[in-house]
């Protein structure tokens, strides 16, 4: 029994060293130039990262939007300067605890960035930024009313020295909407003919000081007749060499300016003579409507 066992194992033995021999051989046969044993074949599609091995970095503003993407929105649209990361702001958050952590005490404040900017007057920041995350959306209210003569000083004086119906007027009525909204004239009055610009208006009234009217020089004989028709009329009319010449020419700069003739003509005749005369219209007539002399 015993020598049986010893006999068989010794057989098995033999046997694998031969199939090992021929194995060996076999190989060789069949590929000549030796290579590495093959890997044992790779899951597919690309590694899966190891978990626990990476950097726990800051969240990106748009790994924040994933949950807040209305304020994601809201400053990739008009965040302008404050297109920042979240957490410079907000170096703090999610820790809001009610009765432990007060809501107010986590938020930003304006003041840790830009301190009192327009001065202590100014202090409400959120009164007229009335959103953080598009700092530069600033809609009309009263309480921007309140700082537009703080800010705009010039214009505040320039309104209120020069008495006019817009002294009367809340700089909102016009600048309405949203800070900085420049508004038509014609959104309240009709121009005096057809056809007017607001840069027409512009060109004859400053909008803050709407008396103090300077017609531009090359302004139309017709622009004037709108309001001078028998004025228009009557030198149309004349056909004398004064006929053609705008109306500016005599009547320059700020509006009702009537020059002397003689700033045109100097002084066409001996002085002996116009001495006798007290103005040129005795033998001349009006500018409008000139006798002719001659000529
Ligand atoms: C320039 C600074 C600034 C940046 C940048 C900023 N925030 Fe804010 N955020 C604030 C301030 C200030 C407030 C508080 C506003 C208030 O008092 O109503 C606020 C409020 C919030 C609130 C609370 C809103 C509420 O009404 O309760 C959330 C949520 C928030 N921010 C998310 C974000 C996210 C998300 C980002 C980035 C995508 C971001 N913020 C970027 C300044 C900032
Ligand atoms: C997985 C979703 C999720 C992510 C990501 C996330 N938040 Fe929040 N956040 C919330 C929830 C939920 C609240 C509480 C409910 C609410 O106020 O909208 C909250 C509240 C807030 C508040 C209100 C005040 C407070 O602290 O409780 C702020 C500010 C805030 N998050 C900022 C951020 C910022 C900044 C990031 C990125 C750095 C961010 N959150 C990322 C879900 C998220
Ligand atoms: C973490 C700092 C920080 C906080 C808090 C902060 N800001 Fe700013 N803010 C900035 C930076 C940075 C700029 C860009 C400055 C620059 O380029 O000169 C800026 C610019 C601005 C601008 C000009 C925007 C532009 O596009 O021209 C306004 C307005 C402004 N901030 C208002 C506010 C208001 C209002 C608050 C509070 C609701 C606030 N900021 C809170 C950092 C901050
Ligand atoms: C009465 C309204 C009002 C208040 C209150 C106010 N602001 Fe402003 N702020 C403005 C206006 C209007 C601008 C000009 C915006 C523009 O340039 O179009 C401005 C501009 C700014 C600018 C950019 C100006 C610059 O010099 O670059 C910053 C920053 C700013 N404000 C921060 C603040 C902070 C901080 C507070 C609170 C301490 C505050 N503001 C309070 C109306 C206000
Ligand atoms: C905090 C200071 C501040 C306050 C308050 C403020 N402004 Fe301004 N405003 C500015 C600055 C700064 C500019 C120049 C911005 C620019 O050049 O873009 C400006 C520009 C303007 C412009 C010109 C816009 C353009 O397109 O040329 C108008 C109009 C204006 N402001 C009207 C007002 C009126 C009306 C108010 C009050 C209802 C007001 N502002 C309140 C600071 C202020
Ligand atoms: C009757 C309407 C009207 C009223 C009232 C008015 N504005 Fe204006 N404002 C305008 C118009 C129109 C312009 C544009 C002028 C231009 O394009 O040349 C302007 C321009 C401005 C500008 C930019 C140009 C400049 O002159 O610096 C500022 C700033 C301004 N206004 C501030 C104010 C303030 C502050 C008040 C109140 C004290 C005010 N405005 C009242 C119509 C008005
Ligand atoms: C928000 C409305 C509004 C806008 C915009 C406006 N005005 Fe006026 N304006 C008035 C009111 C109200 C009066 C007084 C009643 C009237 O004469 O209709 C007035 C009066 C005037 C007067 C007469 C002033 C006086 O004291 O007799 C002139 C000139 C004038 N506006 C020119 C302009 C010009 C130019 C513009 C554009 C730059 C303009 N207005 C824009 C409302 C406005
Ligand atoms: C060629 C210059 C000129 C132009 C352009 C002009 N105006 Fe006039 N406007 C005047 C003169 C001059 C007056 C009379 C002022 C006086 O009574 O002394 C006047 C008066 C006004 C008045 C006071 C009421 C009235 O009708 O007499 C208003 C309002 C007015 N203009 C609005 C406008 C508007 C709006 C525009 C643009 C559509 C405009 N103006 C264009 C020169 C001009
Ligand atoms: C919107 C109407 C209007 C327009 C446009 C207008 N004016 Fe006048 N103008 C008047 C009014 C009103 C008076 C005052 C009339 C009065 O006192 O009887 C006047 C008076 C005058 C006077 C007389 C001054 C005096 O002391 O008697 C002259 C000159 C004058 N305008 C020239 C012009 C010229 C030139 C233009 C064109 C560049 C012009 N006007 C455009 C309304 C206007
Ligand atoms: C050659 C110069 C000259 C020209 C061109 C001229 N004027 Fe005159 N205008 C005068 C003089 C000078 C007066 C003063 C009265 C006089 O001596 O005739 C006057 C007076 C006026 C007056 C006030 C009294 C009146 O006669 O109605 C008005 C209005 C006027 N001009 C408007 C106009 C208009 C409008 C035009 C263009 C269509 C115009 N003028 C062209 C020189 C001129
Ligand atoms: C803006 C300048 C200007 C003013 C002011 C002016 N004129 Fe003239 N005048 C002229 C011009 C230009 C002519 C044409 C000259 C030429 O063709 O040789 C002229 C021509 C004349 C002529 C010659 C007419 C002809 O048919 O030969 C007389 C006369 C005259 N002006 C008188 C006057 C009187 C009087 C006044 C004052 C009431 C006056 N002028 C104001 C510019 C002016
Ligand atoms: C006593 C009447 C009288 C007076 C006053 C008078 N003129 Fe004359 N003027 C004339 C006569 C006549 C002529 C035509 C004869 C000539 O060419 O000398 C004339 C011609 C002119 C001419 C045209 C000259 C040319 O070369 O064609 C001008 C311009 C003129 N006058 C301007 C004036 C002015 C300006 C005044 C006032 C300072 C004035 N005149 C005062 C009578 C007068």
């Amino acid at each position: 029994m015993e020598f049986k066992k010893a006999i068989g194992s010794a057989v098995a033995v033999i046997a694998i060293i031969a199939l090992v021999i021929w194995a060996g051989c076999a190989e060789r046969m069949a590929a000549p130039t030796p290579t590495p044993a093959p890997a044992p074949t790779p899951a597919p599609g690309p590694e899966a990262p190891p978990l626990y091995t990476q950097e726990v970095e800051p969240l990106k503003p748009h790994e924040c939007g994933r949950c807040h993407i209305t304020f994601y929105n809201i400053i990739k649209t008009e965040g302008t300067k404050h297109q920042i990361d979240c957490t410079r702001c907000h170096t703090q958050f999610h820790v809001y605890r009610p009765g432990k952590v007060q809501y107010e005490d986590i938020l930003p404040k304006c003041e840790t960035c830009h301190g009192q900017i327009h001065g202590a007057a100014l202090a409400g920041c959120s009164n007229c930024h009335i959103e953080a995350h598009a700092p530069l959306k600033i809609p009309a209210s009263p309480k921007l009313e309140e700082g537009c003569s703080v800010c705009h000083l010039e214009v505040d004086k320039d309104i209120k020295t020069h008495i006019s119906a817009h002294t009367d007027l809340d700089c909102s009525s016009c600048h309405h909407t949203k800070h900085g909204y420049i508004p038509e004239c014609m959104e309240c009055h009709e121009p005096h003919t057809e056809g007017m610009t607001q840069a027409d208006c512009l060109s004859c009234h400053p909008p803050h000081t709407p008396l103090k009217i300077v017609c531009p020089d090359e302004t139309t004989q017709e622009t004037c007749a709108a309001c001078h028709k028998k004025a228009y009329d009557v030198l149309k009319e004349s056909a004398t060499k004064h006929t053609e010449l705008l109306c500016t020419k005599c009547h320059p700069g700020q509006h009702r300016t009537i020059l002397k003739c003689e700033a045109c003509h100097g002084k066409p005749h001996g002085v002996a003579m116009l001495k006798k005369f007290k103005t040129c219209g005795e033998c001349h007539g009006v500018a409008h409507n000139l006798i002719q002399t001659g000529s």
